[in-house]
């Protein structure tokens, strides 16, 4: 039976949509059921359906700082859907700590940086003042910190001296596109264990893979 998945943007979806499309092979073990923007102009929102994927927005700015309130709304159409996973792609508003926990280890997130390096906002900007060499994206189990939580998969590109936060991002959102969903596959197979705050994938093939940056002369 594949897992039952919501995608929770708050943008124009690119993520969702490399979500959507990895979906569609016959043989991916979760079907994108529903896509929720919590505002109504997310680009997001026509691009789920034109791929055919019911998508709603439940509008969080009339609660104010009512989180609670917005996230029973949320909860609802979670539950009229029967969702199983939740990813979040560019969602932008916390979670009550109540609402995290009822999720824990069924709610995905992903961000662009090697965390625990640079969470919050504008990390490819953070990367650059770091003055960091590698860089890339991360896909985590969300906990009510920030952009905290096990690690599911990362994936690394090289920062290039002439780098700017946009081309930076550029680069690190082709490394989220292929990432997310093979993160997304395996949460959805049950390759994944969680002990305590370190996720273990089983089956998944060790990458021998090195990444120098930058490349000496
Ligand atoms: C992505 O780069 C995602 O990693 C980031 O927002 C962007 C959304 O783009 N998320 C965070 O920064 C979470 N803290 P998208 O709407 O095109 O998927």
């Amino acid at each position: 039976m594949k897992r039952r998945v919501a995608i929770l943007i708050s943008g124009r979806g690119s993520n969702m949509a490399a979500l959507i499309q990895a979906a569609a092979a016959e043989d991916f073990p979760a079907e994108i059921v529903v896509v929720i923007s919590n505002r109504s102009d997310a680009g997001g929102l026509q691009k789920a359906r034109a791929c055919g994927v019911p998508a709603v927005a439940i509008e969080s700015q009339p609660f104010g700082k009512d989180r609670a309130a917005f996230e029973a709304v949320l909860q609802s159409a979670l539950n009229e859907h029967r969702i199983d996973l939740i990813c979040l792609g560019g969602f932008m508003r916390l979670f009550t700590a109540e609402f995290v926990q009822r999720w824990y280890g069924r709610m995905l997130n992903i961000h662009p940086s090697l965390l625990p390096s640079f969470p919050g906002l504008d990390p490819q900007g953070q990367a650059l003042r770091a003055g960091v060499k590698i860089s890339g994206a991360t896909v985590h189990f969300v906990i009510p910190e920030t952009d905290a939580g096990p690690i599911l998969m990362q994936g690394a590109v090289a920062v290039r001296d002439n780098d700017t936060p946009a081309t930076l991002a550029e680069r690190i959102l082709e490394v989220e596109h292929r990432l997310y969903p093979d993160a997304l596959r395996l949460v959805a197979s049950g390759q994944i264990r969680l002990e305590g705050d370190i996720c273990k994938t089983a089956g998944g093939a060790d990458s021998d893979a090195i990444l120098i940056s930058p490349a000496a002369g």
